[in-house]
């Protein structure tokens, strides 16, 4: 099996704030409901692009006594969610960093692989679900889940806002990524061979205050990061002086009392036959 762990992850803003930020806030209660009701006790079970390891925990809660690997690019993500599964005294939770695209485990090794919003960074994701479903044993079970912009709402309407997402859109797919990747989840599993497969969404949600201001903060960071910064600016979409103002149109968004974002995620369940 070939070891291409040094491959570029290219997405736009991993490890930066926004990551740090968002990502360790993820739950399987709150990001992987559609998939827990499969799962059962002692199943063998693999998380691809697990980050900082929130999710993988609860699904390993989930599968108890079953082992399960989170697996993740980034060795300071892997580092995170060693720490994370360490403080909660988790038994059977281990990480490595390895390559999505190239996973260092035998054919036919677990009962289940998941990934959540990992497949619309890459710029190959039926190689990459081929490569998930390589690991799966026959009958095994494989989950995802990936937002698609074209179910995003929000309120009020702010002009810099919309410029935003255009630019979220456009440097995702600068990257190689693709941001309306949710709708063709379906698709892109069978493509990788899978035959039985289950789509469905959800909606995530800031409703609350404090969801709005953890919302505007997080978004705000983005125009922020040098990363994603020096395309935009680069590619001449906007300067830095605009992306400023976006990032502080964020913030304020973030505070108003009316606030609302909604944003879809698609999901899916596949059957290994
Ligand atoms: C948006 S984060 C999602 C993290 C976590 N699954 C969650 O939803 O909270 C995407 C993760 O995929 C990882 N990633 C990107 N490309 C990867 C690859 N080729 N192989 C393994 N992990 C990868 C990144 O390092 C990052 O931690």
């Amino acid at each position: 099996m070939s070891d291409n762990t040094d491959r570029e992850p290219r997405s736009h803003y991993e490890s930066g704030s926004y990551h740090q930020m968002v990502m360790g806030q993820r739950t399987v209660e709150s990001h992987a409901v559609f998939f827990v009701p499969h799962l059962k006790e002692g199943m063998s079970l693999l998380d691809c692009g697990c980050g900082p390891g929130s999710i993988t925990v609860g699904l390993a809660r989930a599968v108890f006594p079953g082992p399960v690997v989170g697996i993740d690019i980034d060795e300071s993500d892997v580092s995170k969610a060693e720490e994370l599964a360490r403080a909660l005294g988790d038994q059977n939770a281990a990480f490595r960093r390895a390559d999505v695209y190239s996973l260092p485990f035998a054919d036919e090794t677990f009962d289940a692989v998941f990934a959540h919003g990992v497949l619309e960074h890459l710029v190959e994701p039926v190689t990459a679900l081929r490569e998930m479903a390589r690991v799966l044993k026959p009958g095994g079970l494989i989950g995802a889940r990936s937002p698609d912009y074209g179910g995003h709402i929000y309120y009020p309407h702010d002009p810099l806002i919309d410029e935003s997402l255009r630019l979220i859109e456009q440097v995702v797919g600068h990257n190689g990524g693709n941001r309306n990747i949710g709708r063709q989840l379906k698709a892109s599993l069978m493509e990788a061979g899978i035959e039985r497969v289950e789509a469905s969404a959800s909606y995530e949600c800031s409703g609350s205050p404090d969801q709005t201001r953890l919302e505007g903060e997080s978004m705000s960071l983005i125009f922020l990061e040098s990363s994603f910064r020096d395309i935009v600016v680069e590619e001449r979409w906007a300067d830095a002086g605009r992306l400023d103002e976006i990032s502080s149109a964020w913030k304020l968004w973030g505070e108003r009392p009316d606030a609302f974002r909604a944003s879809a995620w698609c999901e899916v369940v596949g059957w290994k036959s």
